[in-house]
């Protein structure tokens, strides 16, 4: 594993039921890169994010993170170790305030002791005040300064977004993975959201594994790009040279299908938008 290699998969399987979800998947993630993995609907790409989370257990296969290797651990000890991510559907506690989701993402990084808490030490108040104060900055950071108190669920749809983003950073990832964060999102919330990305990845410092469906984002933002369709990697590399590439086309019109000229059309468009 080369030094600036953060994340490596090795013929990875995913398995459900006589479903190949994925197969023989090889990932290798750059420290400090913005890495895209794009392809169709029910590609699997939802499902390399669950098997390298350890939200779900590889069928086969090996995943190492930051030189450790971590299939079949647990998914709490793969976060202890620097990986976090969001979900293709938000998944923030509904009905609590902005500032406690974020203090829930960062209870891994609390010293305190049960007992601690308990018997409200002062080392266990220095630890509140620094995690509400680390909360505070976060907040700041991803652009919802002063909106800490509103319960979540009450946000507008891009500020939910945001805020789970800076739950996943109080966890301080080295490697952050982000389903479809600009899903549902208007152009204006889009735009945003690429140059938060950026942010992300140059002023924190932290590696991202992004899901994108929208090819004018993954263009504008990856260092790599690798393509996956019914399960297995069909192509990879520079933005430019996937765009480009024949099968990612032809994956993107549903493989081995007549497809009407309209279609493929409309395909391309997307692929070029
Ligand atoms: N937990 C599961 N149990 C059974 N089948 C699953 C499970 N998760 C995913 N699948 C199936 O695996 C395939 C890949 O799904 P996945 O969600 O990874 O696709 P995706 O590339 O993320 O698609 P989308 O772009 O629609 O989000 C699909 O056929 C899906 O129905
Ligand atoms: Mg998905």
């Amino acid at each position: 594993m080369a030094h600036d290699t953060i994340l490596l998969t090795n013929k990875v399987c995913c398995n459900f039921g006589g479903l190949k979800a994925l197969s023989d998947l090889d990932l290798e993630i750059i420290e400090n890169s913005i890495h895209s993995l794009i392809g169709p609907n029910g590609a699997g790409k939802t499902t390399a994010f669950n098997v390298i989370s350890q939200n779900i257990k590889p069928t086969s296969g090996e995943i190492w993170f930051r030189g450790a290797r971590i299939d079949g651990v647990k998914p709490h000890q793969v976060a202890e170790i620097g990986m976090s991510r969001t979900y293709q559907n938000i998944r923030l506690f509904a009905n609590v305030t902005a500032i406690e989701n974020i203090l829930v993402g960062m209870h891994l990084h609390l010293r305190s002791t049960w007992w601690g808490s308990i018997f409200n030490t002062p080392a266990t108040r220095a630890d509140e005040k620094r995690a509400h104060d680390e909360a505070l900055r976060l907040l700041e950071f991803v652009d919802l300064k002063g909106r800490g108190d509103i319960i979540a669920r009450n946000l507008p749809y891009g500020d939910q977004r945001r805020l789970e983003i800076a739950r996943a950073l109080a966890a301080q990832p080295k490697l952050l993975l982000l389903d479809e964060p600009t899903a549902g999102m208007n152009p204006h919330e889009i735009s945003d959201m690429m140059d938060f990305i950026r942010k992300v990845r140059d002023e924190v410092g932290v590696t991202i594994l992004l899901i994108e469906h929208q090819m004018r984002i993954v263009m504008a933002l990856s260092d790599k790009v690798t393509v996956l369709d019914h399960g297995q990697k069909i192509a990879e590399g520079l933005p430019k040279e996937v765009q480009g590439n024949p099968a990612v086309i032809e994956a993107y019109l549903g493989s081995g299908k007549l497809v009407p000229k309209k279609a493929r059309d409309a395909a391309r468009a997307t692929l070029n938008a």
